[in-house]
């Protein structure tokens, strides 16, 4: 029989019998509720009882232009009812193609073909293969094998898994796609000895741990080097100045691909279109999901170069590969629709403006004793959670649990901040807000951290 959702009883019986959460230890939720958000407005959303969070992480790194915007709901619904879906398989449909051609004027270089994808993780599959193909099609059938760096997460399914570098979310999976090759990430803050206190040093080093470990695969073995602008997993860490150059260097002289994942890095989250852009390098192909289109409906997609597209665009070839749901007519209106309040509120001049605000609000943090630094850029920060500030000792194992699963994910919640609390690297607080937010909404997850970590601090 069926029961109405309405009733906030059922939908928590509904929800715990038939619903199953990603990436959540489901057990966690056998003596509390599901949480359960019903609408948003702004940068605030609501839950069933009507009590009010501020987005601390935009959803999942999501909803750049805030909640309830109405005429992005209008332009999705006039879409579906004037062509809900045809696919993008030998026919194109007005949508896909405006919103292909604003995507190339928008990106940087040459990036003017885009492919497109429902999601972030399909984008990066999609880039792998083109990389696999495009050599196979140009005499260089041996490259296959794909590197990035430890901790960074590039997506769940099989072959984004591959590429991923946490191995928790891996082992249970293996074995995977061959050809996943891991290198440091850039944690300043965990730099080897001998490069921790000068950071141009730091990033070459960083840069040519990418070159050895070409070196090492053999370099007519590698297809492509993925890397976010600014890593995402492990909380925040930004290119020293010059990595990106050099990685560049590296990936011209041995003829790699590279891929600038920027699921979360674009569409404003680092105060420009694309975070390439940002630090100034110019990638091969860009993947790209979330904030394209603020979570009115989903998309994602790459950005690839004329030189790519190249071996496709004359004779028989055919990229062999596609999703029936890629490019669909509503997430590619609603996208329209969401690039349209970028311009018009100016969105990546208010992050450019505020993120120095930003910063210094978080910053303020720093005298708590648990905050060990606070590292980050654009509105996409993470603060790295200490034992002991002056050695850096992190927490083990067991006191990560504690603190994290055990208690900070659901105090941040209860105080109003759904934020993300991590500890695939070392454990640390994110917070990614929506693009619209100004010194009040930093103020208050200031003041809600500030309580939430004094508290954590007892509970060690
Ligand atoms: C950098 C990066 N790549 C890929 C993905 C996978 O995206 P999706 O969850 O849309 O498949 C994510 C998701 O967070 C991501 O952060």
């Amino acid at each position: 029989m069926t029961s109405s959702l309405d009733d906030i009883g059922n939908a928590q019986e509904a929800a715990k019998r038939n619903l199953w959460l990603h990436f959540t230890r489901m057990s966690g939720y056998a003596d509390s509720d599901v949480p359960v958000i019903v609408r948003g407005s702004g940068a605030y959303v609501f839950d069933q009882h009507g009590r009010r969070y501020l987005d601390g992480l935009s959803g999942l790194f999501v909803s750049q232009v805030g909640h309830g915007r109405q005429e992005i709901a209008e332009a999705g619904a006039r879409q579906a009812g004037e062509l809900a879906y045809f696919p993008l398989w030998s026919y194109a449909h007005p949508k896909a193609i405006e919103l292909a051609q604003r995507l190339a004027d928008l990106a940087p270089g040459d990036l003017n073909r885009v492919f497109f994808t429902t999601s972030g993780s399909e984008a990066v599959e999609s880039a792998w293969k083109l990389a696999k193909q495009y050599f196979k099609l140009t005499g260089q059938p041996e490259r296959y094998k794909v590197i990035s760096r430890d901790i960074a997460y590039h997506g769940s399914s099989m072959g984004a898994l591959a590429i991923t570098g946490l191995a928790d979310i891996k082992y249970p999976f293996e074995p995977l796609t061959p050809g996943g090759v891991r290198v440091p990430n850039t944690n300043f803050y965990r730099a080897p000895a001998f490069v921790r206190d000068d950071l141009e040093a730091f990033g070459i080093w960083a840069a040519d741990e990418i070159e050895r470990a070409i070196l090492r695969e053999g370099p007519k073995s590698v297809a492509a080097v993925f890397l976010e602008p600014v890593q995402n997993s492990g909380g925040c860490f930004p290119p020293p100045p010059g990595y990106f150059q050099r990685v560049r260097e590296i990936c011209d002289r041995y003829g790699v691909l590279l891929v600038s994942d920027e699921v979360i890095c674009a569409f404003g989250r680092l105060g420009y279109y694309f975070g390439a852009e940002r630090y100034g390098y110019q990638p091969d192909i860009i993947t790209f999901a979330k904030g394209v289109t603020s979570g009115y409906a989903p998309l994602g997609g790459m950005l690839v170069s004329d030189t790519l597209m190249e071996p496709f665009s004359s004779g028989t070839a055919t990229f062999l590969h596609g999703i029936t749901f890629a490019g669909h007519p509503v997430s590619a209106a609603v996208a329209l629709a969401n690039l349209d309040i970028f311009e018009k509120e100016n969105l990546l001049g208010n992050v450019r403006a505020n993120e120095a605000a930003f910063r210094a609000t978080l910053e303020k943090l720093c005298d708590l004793p648990i905050v060990g630094e606070v590292r980050g850029a654009g509105y996409f920060y993470g603060i790295e959670l200490v034992k002991d500030k002056a050695t850096r000792e992190t927490f083990d194992d067991d006191e990560s649990e504690r603190l994290l699963r055990g208690f900070l994910s659901n105090a941040v919640f209860d105080a109003g901040l759904p934020c993300r609390c991590d500890d695939r690297g070392d454990p640390v607080v994110q917070l990614a807000p929506p693009l619209i937010c100004g010194q009040e909404h930093f103020d208050e997850m200031e003041h809600i951290l500030r309580a939430v970590l004094t508290e954590a601090w007892a509970r060690i």
